[in-house]
């Protein structure tokens, strides 16, 4: 383990019940935050001195698909099934484990220089273990779920899957990953949603994740097409279906719920099932602005995640909370929903929509030092008068100066101190290329 860390001097924002803003130090160590304020550094420590500087908890992105990372810019313009048809599935069905390898570290690489730490990610049907593997000494905390699809002809036969087969593998994945690389790494289910999963796997599903404890990460109410298209087959709306099937509880974590109506909304509350905000793939997709001001008054838990490189395209949380914003003033009025709302869904209630609110989401003693320094020095946050308005309105991953993960500096003054980026993207490139032949795109 190494030594003990002091960051000195930074205007932290701890997030903490209270959203305290506190002048000073953290000390880190053995991979947690030890203390918070002003500090005698112990000796050997190491100190960064972040005078000037934001220190704030690493963002927790709810929603993404590091698969699809290499899928950027092969895919725009389209509306979901169209998009998922033409280009997301046999894209995927082309993938290898060398090319979902590549996928998963360019999207670490990305994620973690930007400021994330911990993500959701729904993965593609087969070859899960590559991403794990990939991820490992990356040092991204991750809750991973192989995608579950038993149904729906329009699928690319590859990626369609029997039933049982298709829950061993989520069963064995989560068996062999659990707490892997010191907890950071964890398996999800992920049936991908309503439309190519079949009832039994769903039901399968929910008693399952009860059973095993482990998150359940779908898609929901995306789309008026996927809405309509669900009915069709079950007389029910959407989020309703997913209650008969034991899918609408506390550790179920649904992307999207932009077409979710009053009782749906009601239900969302009732059974404090996560909603997983995307604002900027429902902007691309033009899927439709998500009613998150009114979730959020019925006590709805909304985290933000910027969805896949295939339909954002960036994988920038500031981004997300930017629009997550900007969105809501649109649909229901300025101020409706603050930047300090925003940070507070990029971090904390990231952590509790996966159940680590514990662990990670805040900086307070004894939770995991997953925390970010970022320059305030820029012309472009000048005069940087409220923290929140500056990092959500004006702030971006090119502020970010260092990332820390279980007390380990894995982005530092910029740049990646285990990793070499070029050589990633680089091999991003030729896996990419090579993927889209295969896909004949
Ligand atoms: N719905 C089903 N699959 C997907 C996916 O891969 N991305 C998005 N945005 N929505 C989906
Ligand atoms: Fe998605």
């Amino acid at each position: 383990m190494s030594a003990p860390l002091v960051i000195r001097n930074a205007t932290i924002l701890t997030v903490n019940a209270a959203l305290d803003i506190v002048e000073g130090d953290v000390l880190i160590d053995r991979g947690r935050i030890a203390a918070v304020g002003a500090i005698d550094a112990p000796p050997h420590a190491r100190v960064i001195d972040a005078a000037g500087d934001y220190l704030i908890p690493g963002f927790v992105q709810t929603h993404v698909h590091l698969c699809q990372t290499l899928f950027r810019g092969y895919a725009d313009d389209l509306a979901l099934l169209d998009w998922l048809k033409t280009r997301i599935w046999p894209m995927e069905a082309a993938h290898t484990p060398s090319s979902l390898r590549a996928a998963a570290r360019l999207a670490a690489a990305d994620l973690l220089a930007g400021g994330t730490t911990t993500v959701l990610t729904m993965e593609t049907v087969h070859d899960t273990d590559a991403v794990f593997d990939a991820l490992a000494p990356m040092g991204l905390r991750a809750i991973v779920g192989k995608c579950m699809m038993d149904a729906d002809d329009a699928v690319p036969r590859r990626l369609l899957e029997e039933t049982q087969a298709s829950i061993d593998e989520s069963l064995a994945l989560a068996k062999h990953w659990r707490d892997a690389a010191n907890g950071r790494l964890q398996a999800a289910f992920a049936p991908r949603f309503a439309v190519s999963c079949s009832r039994e796997l769903l039901e399968a599903v929910g008693s399952l994740s009860r059973e095993h404890r482990l998150l359940v990460h779908s898609h929901a109410s995306e789309n008026r097409d996927e809405v309509a298209l669900v009915h069709e087959r079950t007389g029910r709306r959407n989020i309703q279906y997913f209650a008969d099937v034991g899918l609408a509880a506390s550790h179920v974590c649904l992307a999207h719920c932009v077409w979710v109506d009053e009782a749906e909304q009601a239900l969302l509350a009732e059974r404090d099932v996560k909603v997983l905000h995307c604002p900027g793939s429902n902007l691309k997709l033009a899927s439709g602005i998500a009613p998150v001001t009114a979730l959020r008054a019925r006590g709805v838990n909304v985290s933000l995640g910027a969805d896949g490189a295939a339909c954002n395209n960036r994988l920038d949380m500031f981004q997300e909370m930017r629009l997550a914003a900007t969105l809501q003033a649109v649909r229901e009025g300025p101020g409706r929903l603050t930047a300090r709302d925003a940070f507070v869904m990029a971090t904390r209630e990231g952590a509790r929509a996966l159940g680590l609110d514990d662990e990670i989401g805040s900086i307070e003693a004894g939770k995991k030092a997953d925390v970010v320094i970022v320059r305030r020095q820029g012309a472009h946050l000048a005069p940087d008068v409220d923290p929140y308005a500056s990092l959500v309105y004006a702030a971006g991953p090119a502020d970010v100066r260092t990332v820390i993960v279980d007390g380990v500096p894995l982005v530092d003054e910029g740049g990646a101190t285990s990793w070499d980026t070029r050589e990633i993207v680089d091999d991003a490139r030729r896996e990419a290329r090579a993927l889209a032949n295969r896909a004949g795109l």
